[in-house]
């Protein structure tokens, strides 16, 4: 298939993203135009300023850029603001159902409530589901480089929204800050009822991702790109049927990856891994979903197959039930046999 049939494929193809933090996709014109709407002065003098700042050669130096710029997010109307833009923008991109992480730890340190933040997240998904068609999911984050008893702290502050939370995932510095040190919390969220999953073998060694699945229990992984380096723990992730949210241009950007036509992504669909394609946090990684499935099906050289595959998978490795499931693999299915879904 040429390029442009390629592209047009996977442009018109039915995905969900499984692996997108709400404050990953603030661009920098919103960063500048909430700025001003909240009288804050930023350390940037453009639009362009910002984005030549984004050049960062580990997790760190991303870090430490993206927990500055979400503090121009201090009103309801703000996170409602920033989460509606992505959803239009994911809706033009294909995308069927999202699960979007959300730190709240980055926000209520700077004294902006619990409340403020959900209300306003939880207020755009509405919108996204009546306006867009979009369905989605709301997944708190504990950031990992902060300590256990924080993490306790922000499960109760989240206890009136339980209901509307569907998991806990954890974020932030992962080397130096194991699954182990979040056990007890994840535990406790379990036995609320909530899901579970965990950023782990990004930076972080193959060992992270074993504690993930044997001290946090999670039913998903987040990146899992190191993962590949131990074969006994490849095989007991192909043989759980596992998911793993992988991160393309993420993973290029930080540098986990030296060149895209090194990712490991066709490596794991050959072992047989449940591997999916989302873009993290596209206002910094340069890209949407569909910019992430064009960079690595051209750098790879990735099938049609494979790439309903990876569709595949987004769906049936997001927390929807097999009937909420249902109609996106028939859409998925009619869009791969040509027929426009
Ligand atoms: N890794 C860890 N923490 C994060 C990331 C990531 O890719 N994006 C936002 N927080
Ligand atoms: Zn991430």
């Amino acid at each position: 298939m040429s390029e442009a049939g390629l592209d047009a494929f996977i442009a018109g193809l039915p995905k969900a993203e499984l692996h997108l933090h709400i404050e990953g996709s603030l661009e920098p014109e919103t960063m500048f135009a909430l700025a001003r709407r909240n009288r804050l002065t930023l350390p940037f003098a453009s639009v362009e300023a910002v984005r030549a700042a984004y050049a960062f050669s580990n997790l760190q130096d991303f870090l430490d850029i993206y927990y500055a710029g979400a503090s121009v997010l201090l009103t309801e109307e703000d996170f409602f603001d920033l989460a509606i833009a992505y959803f239009r923008r994911a809706a033009a991109d294909g995308v069927r159902h999202a699960e979007i992480f959300f730190d709240p730890q980055t926000h209520t340190d700077r004294g902006v409530p619990f409340a403020t933040v959900a209300d306003g997240l939880l207020g755009a998904m509405d919108e996204a589901a009546r306006t867009l068609g979009i369905s989605s999911r709301l997944i708190l984050c504990f950031l990992r480089h902060l300590d256990e008893a924080a993490a306790f702290a922000t499960l109760k502050a989240a206890e009136p929204y339980l209901d509307r939370i569907a998991g806990i995932g954890l974020d932030s510095s992962e080397v130096g800050h194991p699954p182990s040190k979040f056990a007890r919390v994840f535990k406790a969220a379990g036995e609320r009822g909530l899901r579970l999953t965990a950023h782990a073998g990004e930076e972080g060694p193959p060992a992270y991702v074993h504690e993930a699945l044997d001290l946090l229990h999670v039913c998903r992984i987040d990146h899992g790109n190191r993962a590949l380096e131990d074969a006994a723990l490849t095989k007991r992730l192909v043989e759980a049927g596992m998911t793993l949210t992988v991160c393309p241009l993420s993973n290029l950007r930080l540098c986990v990856v030296r060149d895209m036509a090194q990712h490991p992504l066709k490596r794991m669909l050959d072992l047989g891994l449940k591997a999916t394609v989302n873009s993290d946090d596209p206002a910094y990684f340069g890209g949407y979903v569909n910019d992430n499935f064009r960079a690595v099906a051209a750098a790879l050289g990735l099938t049609r197959d494979e790439i309903a595959r990876l569709a595949r998978n987004s769906f049936t490795g997001a927390w929807l039930t097999d009937a909420e499931a249902a109609p996106h693999l028939a859409a998925l299915d009619a869009h791969v046999a040509g027929v426009s879904g």
